[in-house]
């Protein structure tokens, strides 16, 4: 069996570029005991591949240059040695940007279709709509009555933060880039207020969206958004550090001042909680993450939104498009049919 594949050709300065990345076929070992062969459905682009692609320190190791770039899967059981899988089988895995691999079983999660669509186990049912769920229970805890704000909020892990906030009684204000996406976090995701950080006047917007000010800021972006945010916080606000998606192709420090004694200050006068995580430190709340999501997906309280690109070929150029914001809701490539 022969896998096509996508490799890290070399780490990206700033932007990744298409020659980072090369396209190439190997033969696969036929499966050990304990082991499947696996063919790639769908594939999972998510930011965090950036930091894999860079060998500054991180909090999971990079991706070596010659390795196949990696990601989490949707697969179908071509052969399996063990009894619990059987060829047609869909698993999850984490096969990165390839059409065929070879897995051990016992990293594999068997997948009902007939349960959830299979890309939402990539997505809302997946590790992003885990993120959202652990960081803004775990860190954000949203009281009724209180204002949540969050950026990148069409998005897998946003989206899904603003809708559990509402479903525990707080007011969801919801940033997102460009029209159709602001119209869509208001008409799909049921938003309170929805505004777009690449208006002008965003930081005005924001203060008339917030006149309460802001208790929980679920923080996705960081950059223009975050210095927009600062000054609207309440005392005792709660900061869940999820990712800042608008720096991780930065090569530098930004110019200006420094800014850290104005935000330590801010810390102090109003008593913020600001939390970095990384999802996989809250894995013991996935037992309650998915009966508590899928029965609000099925009760119509949450929606999702995918946005699925055709060919493995594809996924460097998609990849570029998350870092920017092309992508609408979850990017999955479609790999195989
Ligand atoms: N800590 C963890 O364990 C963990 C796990 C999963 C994800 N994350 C983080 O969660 C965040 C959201 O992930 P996701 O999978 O849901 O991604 P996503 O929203 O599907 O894609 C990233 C989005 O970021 C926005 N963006 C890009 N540059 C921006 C900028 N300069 N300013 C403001 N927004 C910008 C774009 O949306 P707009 O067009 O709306 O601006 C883009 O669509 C990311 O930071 C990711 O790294 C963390």
């Amino acid at each position: 069996m022969k896998s096509t594949r996508i490799v890290l050709a070399s780490r990206p300065t700033g932007m990744p570029e298409p020659e980072n990345f090369r396209t190439e076929t190997v033969e696969l070992p036929p499966p050990n005991p304990g082991e499947a062969l696996l063919q790639t459905v769908y594939l999972s682009l998510d930011p965090y591949m950036r930091g894999r692609m860079s060998d500054a320190p991180s909090y999971a190791p990079p991706v070596e240059v010659d390795d196949t770039m990696c990601g989490a899967t949707v697969s179908r059981v071509l052969e399996s040695t063990d009894p619990a899988l059987q060829p047609g089988d869909f698993v999850l895995g984490y096969a990165g940007w390839q059409t065929h691999s070879v897995e051990h079983t016992g990293y594999l999660r068997k997948l009902d279709p007939a349960v959830a669509p299979l890309t939402t186990a990539l997505g809302v049912l997946g590790m992003p709509g885990f993120t959202a769920y652990s960081g803004l229970l775990t860190i954000g805890r949203p009281q009724p009555g209180e204002t949540v704000v969050v950026a990148a909020a069409t998005g897998p892990v946003g989206a899904t933060v603003g809708q559990i906030a509402k479903i525990k009684g707080a007011r969801a204000v919801g940033i997102a880039g460009g029209p159709e996406k602001v119209a869509l976090l208001r008409d799909r995701f049921g938003f309170d207020a929805a505004l777009d950080h690449r208006a002008p006047d965003f930081a005005e917007q924001l203060a008339a969206a917030t006149p309460d000010g802001i208790d929980v800021y679920f923080e996705n972006v960081g950059g223009a958004v975050l210095d927009a945010v600062l000054p609207r916080l309440n005392k005792f606000a709660r900061i869940p550090v999820c990712g800042l998606v608008a720096q991780y192709n930065d090569t530098e420090l930004p110019p200006g001042p420094d800014r850290m004694p104005l935000l330590m200050s801010l810390i102090l006068r109003k008593s913020l909680q600001l939390r970095g995580f990384i999802q996989t430190e809250f894995l013991d709340q996935f037992g309650e993450f998915y009966p508590d999501v899928s029965g609000w997906m099925a009760e119509g309280r949450i929606a999702y939104l995918e946005d699925v690109v055709d060919g493995l070929d594809n996924a460097p150029e998609a990849f570029r498009g998350l870092l920017t914001g092309k992508n609408l809701g979850k990017l999955v490539i479609k790999v195989a049919d």
